[in-house]
């Protein structure tokens, strides 16, 4: 059998393990498949598969309706995907757009910046992905980088994201006048959570490609990454701007969770209040989750 070479990074994730917390190793060892880690996540075990997937088809049902409408109707739509590494964005970014029409639905995934851009303002190269008139733009990952990532590693100054903080909330502002709808997730993932979730990219083939050396170095940066979290998700949530935050140690619970979200802050068509429902209060909420 031909043995397909790992990619760079595997390996290093098992050898990070060794320098996570004590407790958090000891939360892996020996859990099962299903079991959520995190102790104080409000469920013991994820959601159930046939529950869930009866329930996606509702909200899947309710998510085509509401791009007709806003195809029909020409409204425009953005959702920020945010989270730790793993948090499950790409997941959740899937299955919202999984029936939608992929030229009116596009998910912007931006590369590190250029050194053209880095000499740009901040915003702008996330302005050219803006969606127009009757289409949806599903960032995966956004100009929040700045007060997170780029914090965390040092990509860019104190004065860069001072600069940042003071233009963000006229930034968001400007696009809520001009009738974008703007939906903010960030999906809040445990610590062991992480860990199980980075090694099971590393055993699969089919994931390695997902490790990055963000990743793999992010690892020991857990601290400084819940001190830029805190304080970007306080400084930029806004009546106009709100964040939603949903933990997704269970991925099935969060990705409806989501959905409910974004299909709850517009109105369409056909909309079915019952159908949609609100999401989970116990794993949804606002920057006080983060706590
Ligand atoms: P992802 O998890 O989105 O697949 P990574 O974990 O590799 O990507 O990186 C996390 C984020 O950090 C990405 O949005 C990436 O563009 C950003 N990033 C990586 N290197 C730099 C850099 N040198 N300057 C600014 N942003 C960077
Ligand atoms: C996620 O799972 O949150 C992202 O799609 C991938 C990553 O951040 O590593």
């Amino acid at each position: 059998m031909v043995k397909t070479p790992d990619l760079p990074l595997v390996g290093q994730i098992t050898a990070a393990l060794k320098a996570a917390p004590k407790d958090i190793r000891k939360l892996l060892d020996g859990a099962g498949k299903d079991d959520i880690l995190d102790p104080t996540y409000p469920y013991r075990a994820g959601m159930d598969k046939k529950a869930y997937e009866a329930q996606m088809d509702r909200l899947q049902l309710q998510l085509v309706r509401m791009m007709h409408d806003i195809v029909a109707t020409r409204k425009r739509l953005v959702v920020l995907f945010e989270g730790r590494d793993a948090a499950g964005k790409g997941g959740t970014i899937e299955r919202t757009r999984e029936n939608l029409n992929p030229r009116s639905a596009n998910i912007v995934a931006l590369p590190t910046p250029t050194s053209r851009e880095a000499g740009q303002w901040y915003f702008q190269r996330y302005v050219d992905w803006l969606p127009a008139a009757g289409e949806i733009a599903l960032f995966d990952r956004s100009w929040y980088n700045r007060g997170i990532v780029e914090r965390v590693f040092g990509f860019s100054t104190e004065q860069q994201r001072n600069a940042f903080f003071r233009q963000l909330p006229g930034f968001e502002q400007t696009l809520v006048d001009d009738g974008i709808i703007l939906v903010k997730l960030w999906l809040n993932v445990g610590r062991a959570e992480q860990l199980r979730r980075f090694l099971d990219r590393e055993a699969d083939p089919l994931k390695q490609w997902k490790l990055s050396s963000i990743d793999v170095d992010g690892l020991a940066k857990w601290d400084d990454y819940t001190v830029a979290i805190r304080d970007t998700l306080n400084l930029s949530h806004s009546p106009i701007a709100p964040w939603t935050v949903i933990r997704s140690d269970d991925k099935r619970r969060a990705r409806i969770a989501a959905i409910q979200t974004i299909l709850n802050a517009v109105d369409f068509a056909g909309k079915d209040r019952d159908a949609i429902g609100l999401p989970d209060p116990a794993i949804t909420g606002g920057p006080e989750l983060l706590d």
